[in-house]
């Protein structure tokens, strides 16, 4: 198998998640035999051969953060430049945002089907899952064991071309957290993370404070 896989992050590819993610889930694939090309829609030079990669490949694969509950805007851009085609291909999609529930990003699954169609091409489904907002400030082997766990889902690709078994449907981890897990969530959010979002904003060189509304 040959895949076409294209990065959907807005975010350069050496800040994005997404691209750790994939370099993991591509040695799932390198394991069982598969080959890929992979292009970062954050490059807008790699747009051209983008789209003649997209026309020429049979199995294309586009992984994509979810950026305010949706589809980032640069991909849905570079997906509106191009000619739907009738030719049997198909599309499959990793689907993973920040927050840890898996019925956050359903919607988003939902729309990519809708997507695929509109493409003219077969759907062969959306690996979802969320929990990945470390990936970007934890430590290096923390990153490994968040994004090792792509690699499985590699090799299931290298050998089903899709993401409909069960075990792909098991990898999304909890749909929704019990009561007491939400209500905990609730507070650490309002202590530890907002302190967490704070030193991030200071180190990053924000001077203003995470709520300042300037135009209220
Ligand atoms: C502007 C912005 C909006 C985001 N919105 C969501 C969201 O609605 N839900 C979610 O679960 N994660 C959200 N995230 C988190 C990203 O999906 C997550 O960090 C992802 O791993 C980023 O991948 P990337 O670095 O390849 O772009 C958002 C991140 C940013 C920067």
């Amino acid at each position: 198998m040959h895949a076409l896989i294209i990065n959907g992050s807005p975010r350069v590819k050496k800040l994005s998640n997404t691209d750790k993610i994939l370099d993991k889930f591509e040695a799932g694939m390198a394991e069982k035999g598969a080959t890929f090309t992979r292009y970062e829609v954050s490059d807008r030079k790699q747009w051209d051969d983008m789209r003649k990669a997209f026309g020429e490949n049979k199995n294309i694969l586009i992984a994509i953060p979810l950026y305010v509950e949706n589809i980032p805007g640069l991909l849905i851009e570079f997906l509106e430049t191009l000619t739907p085609k009738n030719d049997g291909t198909e599309i499959a999609f990793i689907l993973q945002g920040g927050f840890a529930e898996g019925v956050q990003l359903r919607c988003g699954e939902a729309y990519l089907k809708i997507l695929t169609e509109k493409l003219g091409c077969k759907y062969a489904g959306t690996l979802v899952k969320g929990d990945n907002f470390g990936i970007r400030f934890v430590d290096e082997k923390t990153v490994q064991k968040i994004t090792g766990a792509y690699t499985d889902m590699g090799r299931e690709y290298a050998e089903c071309g899709n993401f409909f078994s069960e075990k792909c449907a098991k990898f999304t981890g909890p749909e929704i957290f019990p009561v007491h897990i939400r209500l905990l969530v609730g507070i650490i959010f309002k202590t530890l993370a907002k302190r967490g979002f704070k030193k991030a904003a200071k180190d990053w060189g924000c001077t203003k404070p995470l709520n300042y509304r300037p135009y209220k």
